[in-house]
């Protein structure tokens, strides 16, 4: 939707709409998501009512890792697409007011690179070697790896080279797969080239950037061994090196290098940083760094009150959702509705058990994903909706190995669950043999979707859902309406600056309640017992239904007050 002109630029308080290309639409029926489908599917999200959309990666790929490993950082998989379709794409979201954000992986690319391939071709010390971290082994011949870092994806995070004579030689790191080489950050070329491909991506005017893994690319150049396996949250050995932050700083004069022009808007770019703290998140929001970094508070937060609230505390102290925009879902975490359902918060590579489909649990799981939404939607700033949240999706447990794409299934050796089930192909309509996923038809038909989707996905399709008042999606679309004219929501009014954003409000335990000015009141019970409202004038919206002022156990409601 168009943002009506405001004295901000338009990320601040944006509604943006994550899509995994694989899976939200397939134009030619060959059982892969593509460009053209994410264009035919415009009109949805026009009128679901967000405001840009984050492509996730649709380079050319092996797809060693869902295409986080990027074989081309200047065009697009054939598979997807080609580079006119991505300038189509942007020129007919633009005439929906929808802008497109592509995702920049600038820790590791794909071990077919070309450059990857270049170094491997030279000898160890040569310039080739040098974009890449390579390293002699340890121990007898070189044949331990040089130090003991891990793998993101579990094992070690050295994969060791043949030197082009034949002969076992030097170790490349890999923080994820081993189809992923990590770019050597101290290496200036490396900075000149992703410069080229920052300048490339906003030349066909992307209205910004998703940084993967954006507290990692520089490692401690003496790789030195680590005590305890670094976590993403931690500062360490690879994760938040205050080198970073010089980076972020020439990005972030890049970024603003490029004026609002045809298409109007300032760029904005939004690091994917785990954090444990303010102090090791602070550094990234200073004035002349990233614009945006995510914040991930609400998908590790539990469906509990004082977790909630304590999520929302840190980072409204902190940064505020204008800087640090809200989640409660992404393709690297179990679905909401699944995750809630079982009490549980989230984390990539989170093995814990989720409920089936029919499970008693999923009920309480759905309306508790509903109040969350309800809950992301009303906070101060921007929020980030990944496909199929707002259909109420739930995670699909029940892939078989065979079909399990994701390399932390493979590498952990089946113990970690993987991502995939929460990147199964939408469901379009009720039926047909693709649930309206793939439309275009191959001769004699079109192929199956790349990850199987399970037979009850026709119930949460579009079509079932789209007439249902009921639904999830009429819920999202009424609440993405509300939020686009309530002069409360959003970044709020600029008014009078001396307003607070929000401010909490006494409640029950197992409740919470904030109010944001003018005349808005939001209002959640967590708890197992009905509450009475807190005192309003009337319910713009609810969760799930609600009677004689009271709010039953997982609702949630928007309140004119
Ligand atoms: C990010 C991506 C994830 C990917 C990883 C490595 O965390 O979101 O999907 O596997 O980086 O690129």
């Amino acid at each position: 939707m168009a943002t009506v002109s405001r004295n901000h630029p338009w990320w601040q308080d944006a509604i943006v709409y994550e899509v995994y290309p694989r899976s939200f639409a397939d134009s030619d029926g060959d059982g892969i998501g593509d460009l053209a489908g994410v264009r035919s599917r415009l009109p949805y999200l026009s009128e679901l009512g967000v405001d840009a959309i984050w492509m996730t990666p649709f380079y050319p790929s092996p797809l060693a890792d869902g295409g986080y490993d990027v074989s081309d950082y200047r065009d697009v998989d054939p598979r997807l697409g080609t580079l006119a379709g991505f300038d189509e794409l942007v020129a007919d979201a633009a005439g929906y007011g929808i802008r497109v954000i592509v995702d920049l992986v600038p820790n590791h690319c794909s071990a077919e690179h070309p450059y990857f391939r270049a170094a491997l071709a030279a000898a160890p010390g040569s310039p080739e070697r040098e974009m890449f971290i390579f390293h002699d082994g340890r121990g007898r011949d070189g044949a331990e790896p040089p130090n003991n870092w891990q793998s993101v994806f579990h094992g070690a995070a050295w994969t060791r080279v043949t030197e082009p004579g034949g002969r076992p030689g030097q170790w490349y790191l890999h923080l994820f797969d081993r189809g992923q080489p990590d770019w050597n950050w101290r290496n200036p070329a490396v900075n000149a080239y992703f410069e080229e491909v920052i300048r490339f991506w906003l030349g066909r005017r992307a209205a910004g950037l998703r940084i993967d893994v954006a507290h990692g690319l520089f490692k401690d150049p003496g790789l030195a061994d680590v005590t305890e396996q670094p976590l993403a949250h931690r500062p360490s050995a690879y994760y938040h090196r205050a080198e970073l932050h010089e980076l972020y700083r020439l990005w972030r004069v890049i970024l603003d290098s490029y004026v609002p022009g045809e298409f109007p808007g300032a760029r904005t770019a939004v690091g994917e940083v785990w954090y444990d703290s303010p102090a090791t998140l602070m550094p990234y929001l200073a004035e002349t760094g990233l614009p945006q970094v995510f914040n991930f508070q609400l998908i590790l937060a539990r469906w509990d009150a004082a977790d909630m609230r304590q999520a929302i505390e840190a980072v409204e102290g902190m940064a505020g959702g204008d800087r640090a925009p809200w989640v409660i879902g992404n393709h690297d975490v179990p679905r909401p509705v699944s995750r809630y359902a079982a009490g549980l918060g989230g984390a990539p590579n989170d093995s814990a058990p989720l409920p089936r489909v029919g499970d008693p649990e999923l009920r309480a799981g759905m309306r508790r994903a509903r109040a969350a939404a309800l809950l992301m939607l009303a906070l101060p700033g921007s929020a980030y909706i990944y496909q199929g949240e707002e259909l109420g999706l739930p995670e699909v447990v029940e892939l078989p190995d065979e079909a399990r794409q994701d390399p932390a299934f493979r590498r952990s050796g089946g113990t970690a669950r993987g991502r995939d089930g929460c990147r199964v192909p939408l469901p379009w309509t009720s039926t047909g043999s693709s649930f309206g996923f793939s439309t275009g038809n191959r001769q004699g038909g079109h192929a199956a979707p790349w990850l199987p989707q399970p037979g009850y996905w026709g119930h949460y399709s579009v079509a079932t859902q789209i007439g249902d008042p009921g639904s999830f999606l009429s819920l999202y679309r009424a609440a993405l309406t509300l939020r686009r004219t309530h002069p409360a929501l959003g970044r709020g009014s600029d008014d009078d600056p001396g307003t607070p954003l929000m401010t909490w409000q006494d409640s029950a335990p197992r409740t919470l309640c904030f109010t944001r000015e003018p005349g808005f009141t939001f209002a959640a019970n967590l708890g197992q017992a009905t509450v009475p409202m807190p005192p309003h004038a009337r319910v713009l919206l609810a969760s799930d239904p609600v009677t004689d002022g009271k709010l039953p156990p997982d609702t949630a409601v928007w309140l004119a007050s």
